[in-house]
């Protein structure tokens, strides 16, 4: 079933829902109007309780109270919302995403939200309902399979409920939703989602939004001359797809290739990686994901830009096909690589669609891929490294990044290390030593986008998350998604 979100003119006593979410502003406790009709409603004590609790609207503080049925909602959730002037819609959407996850429970059909006066921006609330609501429960059967399924959202606005709010709140739920196809692909077990199946997420997104799309498979991968990207896909029996998804609008102010890596499963091929953890790198295709989803949510937002999504999808595998260390390769481009390590290959498959990139000729490139354990060491597990060649584009992503409440580091492009891809037998050796591997691996890149400007993302920590946090569930994040669209609508301006 799906989830119905609606927005409501209304008192939040009056309102039937499993649970009720009442958001307050810091120190705002005795002047919240929900608090204050709840106080009544349930004949007084509410307040008092809060501040025992020490609950003033702090940020992030929530107390959960039970309401014993005097009012319509049987659960009540009270969450701090900070201060006033701080509302901001990476807030909201953290916050809110918070309440809502936390909210459910085994037995949660429905919820109700009251938001407090003047109402914060309805698409970040819409966004935030999704993004808190999601939950991967595809494979779980019997007492595993969630009982309720959340239904309804209501969200309980002060004024008269306008067009326009109407507008914002289901255009917030659509781009939640754009999201959660990014997360459902990272979360996806890699016996099901496998290069075929990852065009097919493609092929879907394109027939509901009406764009072009163009799969080729290992024989076209081969005829195309995507050398690198062919060698990567020997070794498995599900075979590489190529990938190229595009919106060409009427009117259209720059055209952008996003470039999204598309490991379905890297095993580390024969260089293959020690058992303890290998089961993450199913999220080897969080690149492709974060730009499938973000074309899930360009098909809301329809954006004056020209876009273009690729994705190198393959699996790594070590067989008797499987590409070796010392093999030679020829690309796309045309430049020859020496194969150093056989894990080292999502740049590999990069360089061959960055290069088909620079052929749609566009004004930016962006590439998206888990590229490196060594972004990792530098940034922690919740923050991405990105590169670019360009003070400007780099400077759009940075607030990109803010819009959306997703951590992202500019690093240096150190020229010096560059030194490390000389190869003695080909034009360039693929990897360079351990220190400095996350730079390394953008300097490799960049020998395959010309002079195209562009911005590469290492976002090999937050794709897959260890714990829940504000927006982000347990497991796949959708990380990048809500970036890459505010980057877009930025270009559109
Ligand atoms: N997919 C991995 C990078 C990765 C590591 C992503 C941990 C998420 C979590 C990538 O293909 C890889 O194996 N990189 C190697 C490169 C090395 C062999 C030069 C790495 O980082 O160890
Ligand atoms: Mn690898
Ligand atoms: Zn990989």
């Amino acid at each position: 079933m799906t989830l119905s979100v609606q927005l409501a003119q209304g008192v939040a006593t009056d309102t039937a829902a499993d649970a009720l979410i009442v958001g307050v502003f810091a120190g705002q406790v005795a002047n919240s109007e929900a608090l204050l009709a709840l106080e009544d409603a349930l004949g007084g004590g509410l307040l008092s309780h809060l501040k025992t609790s020490d609950f003033d609207g702090k940020l992030e503080q929530t107390q959960d109270v039970p309401t014993f049925g005097r009012v319509k909602s049987r659960r009540l959730l009270v969450v701090g919302l900070g201060p006033k002037a701080d509302l901001d819609a990476p807030r909201v959407r953290s916050l809110l995403a918070a309440a809502v996850r936390s909210a459910q429970s085994s037995s949660t059909k429905s919820i109700a939200l009251a938001l407090p006066d003047p109402a914060p921006s309805l698409r970040a609330v819409g966004e935030a309902i999704i993004l808190g609501a999601y939950k991967f429960s595809r494979y779980f059967t019997g007492d595993r399979k969630p009982k309720a399924e959340l239904a309804k959202v209501t969200v309980l606005v002060a004024g008269k409920v306008t067009a326009d709010q109407k507008k914002q709140l289901e255009t917030g739920v659509a781009i939640g939703r754009a999201v959660c196809v990014a997360r459902d692909a990272v979360n996806e077990p890699p016996n099901e989602l496998y290069p075929e199946t990852l065009a097919q997420i493609a092929q879907r997104i394109a027939k509901e939004n009406g764009f072009k799309v163009k799969v080729l498979d290992k024989k076209g991968i081969l005829a195309a001359g995507m050398l690198l990207h062919y060698a990567v896909g020997q070794g498995s029996t599900n075979e590489p797809r190529f990938i190229h998804l595009s919106y060409v609008p009427k009117k259209k102010k720059k055209k952008v290739v996003f470039v999204g890596k598309g490991l379905t499963f890297d095993s580390g091929g024969l260089c293959i990686k020690p058992a303890a953890g290998m089961g993450e790198m199913k999220s080897d295709m969080g690149g492709a994901a974060a730009v499938l989803g973000l074309m899930a949510a360009v098909g809301v937002i329809k954006p004056d830009v020209e876009l273009h999504v690729l994705v190198g999808a393959a699996e790594n595998m070590p067989d008797g096909a499987a590409y070796r260390p010392a093999d030679v390769f020829g690309s796309l481009d045309g430049k020859t690589v020496e194969i150093i390590n056989t894990d080292a290959e999502g740049r590999l498959v990069l360089a061959d669609a960055l290069a088909y990139a620079v052929s749609l000729k566009p004004d930016v490139i962006v590439d998206a891929a888990t590229l490196t354990g060594a972004a990792l060491v530098a940034l922690g597990k919740t923050c991405s490294a990105f590169y670019s060649t360009d003070d400007k584009l780099a400077e759009a992503l940075e607030a990109s990044a803010k819009d959306a409440g997703e951590l992202f580091w500019r690093m240096p492009l150190l020229d010096e290390l560059g030194e490390q891809l000389k190869s003695d037998v080909a034009d360039l050796k693929h990897t360079g030593d351990r220190y400095g591997g996350s730079i390394t691996a953008a300097l490799f890149l960049r020998e395959f986008v010309g002079k195209v400007p562009w911005v590469h993302c290492d976002i090999a920590g937050p794709v897959l998350a260890e714990r829940a946090r504000g927006a982000y569930p347990k497991g796949g994040t959708g990380h990048a998604v809500l970036t890459f669209l505010h980057f877009v609508e930025r270009l559109a301006r």
